[in-house]
């Protein structure tokens, strides 16, 4: 069902970030653009309207953003791009996964810690409505 995300799907990651994150948050279609044009940059989709996009270097990879279309919440979308995305950066060489989140997002924090996430660290002020951003890791070396 989740498939590999390539340059002929950067309009619908756009579409997609832009329903999930309000105005200044959503990322540009050029920045999609630019971020599946990375050999270590991959991203999956979703067809009923869900991303991610993933960062691998060396043993570590970094979750870079994770959004479903409001419409199709709380059906599991999420949660199985995340584990589908974990199990990829494994098989290439991961043994962490590292995303930072803000502390007052709720859903994605519970998501998260689903998924045993932990708190590695915490930086303040982090994002454009002030709130503070927590780092979290996944071990799964
Ligand atoms: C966070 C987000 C990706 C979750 O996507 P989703 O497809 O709804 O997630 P799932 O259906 O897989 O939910 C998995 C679990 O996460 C938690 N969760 C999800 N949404 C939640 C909410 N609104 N409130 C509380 N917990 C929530 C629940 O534990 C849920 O399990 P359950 O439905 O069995 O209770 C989605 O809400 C989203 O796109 N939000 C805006 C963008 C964003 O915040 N991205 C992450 C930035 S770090």
């Amino acid at each position: 069902m989740l498939y590999r995300a390539t340059q002929a799907d950067i309009d619908l990651m756009a579409a997609i970030h832009a329903s999930a994150f309000a105005g200044s948050d959503a990322w540009s279609r050029d920045v999609f653009s630019l971020q599946v044009a990375l050999p270590n940059v991959f991203g999956l989709l979703h067809p009923s309207g869900g991303l991610i996009l993933v960062r691998v270097a060396a043993d570590e990879s970094e979750i870079l953003t994770l959004a479903v279309d409001p419409a199709a919440r709380r059906g599991g979308i999420g949660s199985a791009l995340l584990r589908e995305a974990t199990t990829l950066t494994a098989t290439m060489g991961a043994s962490t996964v590292f995303l930072e989140v803000s502390v007052a997002n709720i859903a994605a924090r519970q998501l998260y810690a689903s998924a045993g996430f932990i708190q590695a660290g915490r930086r303040p002020h982090y994002y454009s409505d002030h709130s503070d951003a927590l780092v979290l890791r996944l071990n799964i070396g």
